[in-house]
């Protein structure tokens, strides 16, 4: 029997490469997406992916929608939380509501996907968790003290996991992309993001696919001894 992989924010960007890159692995997939219905649909129909709707910002709906796909495609074995949102501003701009839209989606939102699934992990003595986390969560980032607080947090929940499943076969880890072509790095301001491309020695944005590939490898059935690491994947912009 295939394993079943959970990705959360599945169906764009990142998640997007995850998702194919695992189906193409023999895993069978579940993406989940906030939103966009249209780009959800196009997805199902272009990679056969199902694709299911909840906030993961909602325990309630997350551990609603975590129990369907658990009904339809089987006992989830690994999980991606890969869904993040941004809401830059500088610190002095930054509202309380852009605090806690990104608090909510980006760390809570981790919980409220791994929590659902986690006590079926230990039962049956195996899981992959594995968390994308940032550049910015481990160097910070002008404009980013939300996000880079979340991505942060990220880190401190993978690391407490890692001991907590060790013993269950249940691997915790996250990965940290660096700038990735995606929508959301195209949002920043053209001139800022020359800047930034500008910093990274491999010249050049990253490519989900290149994120897509680190979280196979940390999914693999033969990654067990792989706890409570951090991949960096980012051209050689930053070092830990
Ligand atoms: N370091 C130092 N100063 C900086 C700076 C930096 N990195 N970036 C901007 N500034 C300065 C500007 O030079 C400018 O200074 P002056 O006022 O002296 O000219 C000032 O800050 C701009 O201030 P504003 O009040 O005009 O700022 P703003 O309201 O326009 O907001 C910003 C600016 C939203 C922070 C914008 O600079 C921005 O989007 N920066 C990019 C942040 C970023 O990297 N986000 C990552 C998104 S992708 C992602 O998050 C994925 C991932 O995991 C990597």
């Amino acid at each position: 029997m295939a394993r079943v992989a959970l990705v959360t924010g599945g169906s764009r960007g990142i998640g997007e490469a995850i998702s194919k890159r695992l189906k193409a692995d023999g895993y069978e997939v579940a993406a989940t997406y906030a939103g966009n219905d249209e780009k959800a649909a196009a997805f199902t129909e272009a990679t056969g992916i199902k694709t299911y709707k909840w906030n993961v910002g909602s325990y309630e709906e997350s551990a609603a929608g975590i129990a369907k796909v658990e009904a339809e495609l089987g006992p989830i074995d690994v999980v991606v939380a890969n869904a993040g949102i941004t809401r830059d501003a500088p610190f002095h701009k930054m509202t309380p509501a852009q605090w806690q839209e990104v608090i909510d989606t980006n760390l809570t939102g981790v919980f409220n996907t791994v929590h659902p699934i986690w006590p079926g992990m230990r039962d049956r003595k195996f899981g992959r968790v594995i968390v994308i986390s940032s550049i910015n969560g481990q160097k910070g980032q002008f404009g980013q003290v939300n996000y880079a607080a979340t991505k942060a947090g990220d880190l401190g929940i993978v690391k407490s996991l890692a001991q907590e499943g060790a013993r269950a076969g249940i691997t915790a880890n996250a990965i940290c992309p660096g700038y990735i072509a995606t929508e959301m790095v195209m949002a920043i301001p053209e001139e800022v993001r020359a800047k930034i491309v500008a910093g990274i020695p491999a010249g050049r944005l990253g490519e989900p696919e290149e994120i897509a590939r680190c979280v196979a490898f940390l999914a693999a059935d033969d990654a067990g001894f792989i706890n409570g690491s951090t991949i960096s994947a980012n051209g050689a912009q930053f070092f830990v």
